[in-house]
């Protein structure tokens, strides 16, 4: 591969998919299935020791913590407990948001207790329905500039984080503008997650861990710090776990709020948020559903198939993602202990949806495609249907625009990276078979 210093990053015209110019145009980037090498995947159910997984309690007992613990050290980085002082403090509550349709909560997250120490602000938009005495199901993700892009709705708090300066997303000199208010809400459809009786909570994943690398200053990681530690260790998080950390803390406040039923979260995210989505719902056994949307490299798609984004080329442009040991696997995927079909098996028996794009080779929709395939035996131990598709073998690949899939969910959708209504009416037709 032609090196660069630096990396020059481009903004793809569709979407928000940042591909790093240099290795987007190196003749080393493999786009042709013939030219992906041969590899073999690690066994899920085979344990550390070589013995077969045999029983659901193996799995549960023995084998799941093997696996999640080479996640935790090898790949995301090992995250630290809630803090105690944690709290929670209401900023606003309007029950007749968006024209009556919805309660809009605006919730901030003290992880401290303290009001000047770090924190993230949740969005939460809870539906008017004849059913809502009950509490309902949510659907909880990080969103890319701030809570405000995405509705309209002007009481919504502008968020006052750092972010990633982007004129067409009305971010100057790295703060949002007014400018910016509904931006992404092509990707959040509000009303019609509200219409089918689901909550929607959002927050800035900026709030979290500002999206860049600065030695990890900035964001939570110095609350995981011991006295005297300025970096993470090897094994310690990077910035994916910091987010997925975050989903979890959310996922505290929702236990704590008596509309929401905390037991029906399904945790959802697109492309670097996908990867998020993907290892909160593993290393979180509270999310009852995980949705990963366009996730790619360090997401859905298999590492060794090195189609697209590679290990290398994702630890290079993004060396904040995952943690210092990831990096040991750069150019050395088949000495990777785990493959990503692991991390979707960690959610098992737990439904999973796995979206691809068609156009969105980057992300290697096939690679997504194969994780969900080789994470079906362990979701048929644990007596769920998995994927339910004996059609379907590693040689094959789902029609474009055909959803499928029982337990784990799949499409291929037709287009770019991008989440699109399509996508969503896949997820909340999918969360009806199984959270309600
Ligand atoms: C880049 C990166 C991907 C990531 C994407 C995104 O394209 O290489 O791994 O998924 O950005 O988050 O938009």
């Amino acid at each position: 591969m032609r090196t660069c210093k630096s990396f020059v990053l481009a903004v793809a015209a569709a979407g928000c998919a940042v591909v790093p110019v240099c290795v987007a145009q190196s003749p080393k980037t493999i786009y042709d299935e013939g030219l992906v090498p041969k590899y073999s995947l690690p066994d899920p159910l085979i344990t550390a020791s070589g013995d077969q997984v045999v029983s659901a309690e193996m799995w549960r007992e023995q084998r799941r913590g093997e696996i999640l613990e080479l996640f935790a050290t090898q790949v995301y980085g090992k995250a630290p407990a809630a803090p105690p002082e944690m709290r929670f403090e209401t900023l606003s509550v309007d029950k007749e948001a968006l024209a009556g349709k919805a309660t809009r909560k605006q919730v901030r997250v003290l992880f401290t207790g303290k009001s000047d120490g770090p924190s993230m602000d949740i969005l939460i938009y809870q539906p008017h329905t004849a059913s809502t005495d009950s509490p309902v199901p949510a659907f909880l993700g990080l969103n890319f500039y701030g809570n405000h892009t995405i509705h309209p709705d002007p009481e919504i708090v502008l968020s006052e984080s750092w972010m990633r300066s982007n004129p067409d997303k009305g971010v100057v000199d790295h703060r949002a503008t007014e400018a910016s208010r509904g931006v992404s809400a092509k990707s959040w459809p509000v009303e019609k997650i509200l219409d089918r009786g689901y909550a929607l909570a959002t927050i800035y994943c900026g709030d979290i861990d500002p999206d860049f690398d600065d030695g990890f200053q900035n964001g939570v990681h110095p609350l995981g710090y011991e006295p005297g530690q300025s970096q993470p260790k090897p094994d310690q998080w990077g910035t994916i776990a910091a987010w997925a950390w975050g989903l979890s803390r959310a996922l505290d406040y929702l236990e704590s709020d008596a509309d929401i039923d905390a037991s029906r979260v399904a945790v959802m995210g697109h492309s670097r948020l996908g990867k998020t989505a993907l290892w909160a719902g593993a290393s979180d056994p509270r999310f009852a559903l995980a949705i990963s949307n366009n996730s790619g490299c360090g997401g859905a798609a298999l590492s060794r198939r090195r189609f697209g984004e590679t290990v290398k080329v994702i630890n290079t442009a993004f060396p904040h993602w995952f943690c210092g040991n990831f990096k040991q696997y750069n150019d050395n995927e088949d000495s990777l202990p785990v493959d990503q079909h692991m991390l979707i098996a960690l959610l098992a028996p737990r439904p999973v949806y796995i979206a691809s794009a068609a156009e969105d080779r980057w992300a290697d929709p096939r690679g997504e495609f194969l994780a969900g395939l080789h994470a079906d035996p362990v979701y048929r131990l644990l007596g769920t249907p998995g994927l339910d598709a004996p059609q379907l073998s590693a040689e094959s690949m789902p029609e474009v625009n055909a959803p499928i899939g029982h337990t784990i969910g799949y499409h291929i959708r037709s287009g770019k990276h991008a989440v699109t209504e399509y996508d969503w009416q896949q997820y909340l037709d999918f969360a009806d078979r199984h959270l309600k």
